[in-house]
């Protein structure tokens, strides 16, 4: 399929392509990215499987002589090791061999698992993306970044595994709860001021319509998010530079996810306060003029997210924030690495002194 609505991402052998439509599951079967299997397993969970799996397990019937549906529970705190290993059982008990395929259909935390269960089970068989929320859409299913939580630290756990292909379907963003649409437009946002200022002044005239859901600002914030993160990712696959500033925002976020328990923030809640946090440091550091941080601010706010971080700790905020920051994957030797906004449109990683955090933190928490 040849279509303008598909983004291809440059692997090499491991190269796929990301498809943006609404309705997209008429066509989907007869793709030939699908691998060639025996049977195939979806992956869902308990909300997102009574609304969409019984079409999938239609459409994929015409290809796969055996298609189970697996539905694991719903939310962050159960993406860990009981739940990943429902996914192995399911596949031990269909007796799914090495020509499987196993399909994510969920938000990202379904997608997380999944694909890390794909990455492991026979040491790997091919998975497909099919992501039902905006985060997931424009992130969290692209780029092959799998795993699960630690409970000391959020996606501790997990392999870089690609996908065959990511399946957009914008139809499904209709169910989305109002909350989590916002949490997907923080992933949205941050592509902005780390690469693109154009998307970012698109996303200031725009958001009124992604709030709406009007289909066609979804497929162009789907499609540039794609985009951006398909030209990171090509780059450094497994992260060794680049693609860390796809992080903006997350060192502090992932220490509110951590700090209140999973769940209790949603992960993309978390990157707003944490974009806001991580764009008053670079600030601080006279990297971003004020006028960008109060622009960026604003945005998060009008998408209705956090611009504020959550206190963590009542006697010792900043030292709580330290402490879980520096499990961050981005650190060495125990020295948290920020992304920082190093003028508009350009992020770096760079350490900074505790002190200076330490302020962000004190000035940016509620
Ligand atoms: P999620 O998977 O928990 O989905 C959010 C909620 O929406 C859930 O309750 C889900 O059941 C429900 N839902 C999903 N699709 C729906 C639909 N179409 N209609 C109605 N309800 C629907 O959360 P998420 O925001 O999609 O993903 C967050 C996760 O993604 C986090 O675990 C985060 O760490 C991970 N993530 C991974 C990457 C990566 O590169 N792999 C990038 C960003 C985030
Ligand atoms: N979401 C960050 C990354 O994929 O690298």
């Amino acid at each position: 399929m040849n279509h303008p609505d598909t983004v291809s991402i440059d692997l090499g052998a491991r190269s796929y392509d990301i498809l943006v439509l609404p309705r997209m599951l008429e066509v989907v079967h007869s793709h030939p990215a699908l691998p060639e299997a025996s049977s195939a397993l979806i992956v869902t969970n308990r909300v997102v499987g009574p609304l969409y799996a019984e079409n999938w397990v239609r459409g994929l019937a015409k290809r796969y002589p055996k298609v189970h549906v697996l539905e694991l529970p719903d939310g962050e705190e159960h993406k860990n090791w009981q739940t990943l290993n429902l996914i192995f059982d399911a596949l031990l008990q269909h007796g799914c061999d090495r020509k499987t395929v196993l399909f994510a259909l969920g938000g990202g935390v379904v997608g997380d698992m999944t694909g890390f269960a794909a990455a492991c089970y026979m040491r790997g068989v091919p998975f497909v993306q099919v992501p039902t929320t905006l985060l997931s859409q424009v992130d969290s299913s692209v780029g092959g970044k799998t795993g699960i939580n630690h409970p000391l630290g959020k996606n501790m756990i997990g392999a870089f595994y690609q996908p065959r292909l990511v399946v957009c379907d914008l139809a499904t963003l209709d169910t989305l709860p109002q909350r989590e649409l916002s949490a997907g437009l923080a992933e949205v946002i941050k592509y902005g001021p780390i690469a693109d200022m154009e998307f970012m002044a698109w996303l200031e005239a725009s958001m009124d319509a992604l709030l709406a859901r009007e289909h066609g600002a979804l497929a162009h914030a789907v499609r540039r998010s794609c985009e951006i993160k398909a030209w990171v990712v090509s780059q450094d696959e497994r992260e060794a530079g680049l693609r860390a500033i796809l992080n903006f925002g997350h060192t502090f976020g992932h220490a509110i996810e951590a700090g209140l328990g999973y769940g209790a923030w949603l992960h993309g809640e978390a990157v707003g306060a944490g974009m806001v946090m991580a764009a008053e440091l670079s600030q601080r550091l006279g990297m971003a003029d004020a006028a960008l941080v109060q622009r960026l601010r604003r945005l998060i706010a009008r998408a209705g997210l956090p611009v504020r971080g959550a206190v963590l700790d009542a006697r010792d905020n900043a030292g709580r924030y330290l402490e879980l920051m520096r499990v961050d994957k981005k650190a060495e030797a125990g020295e948290i690495r920020f992304v920082l906004i190093d003028g508009p449109g350009k992020a770096v990683l760079r350490p900074v002194a505790d002190a200076l955090v330490r302020e962000v933190i004190d000035a940016c928490c509620a």
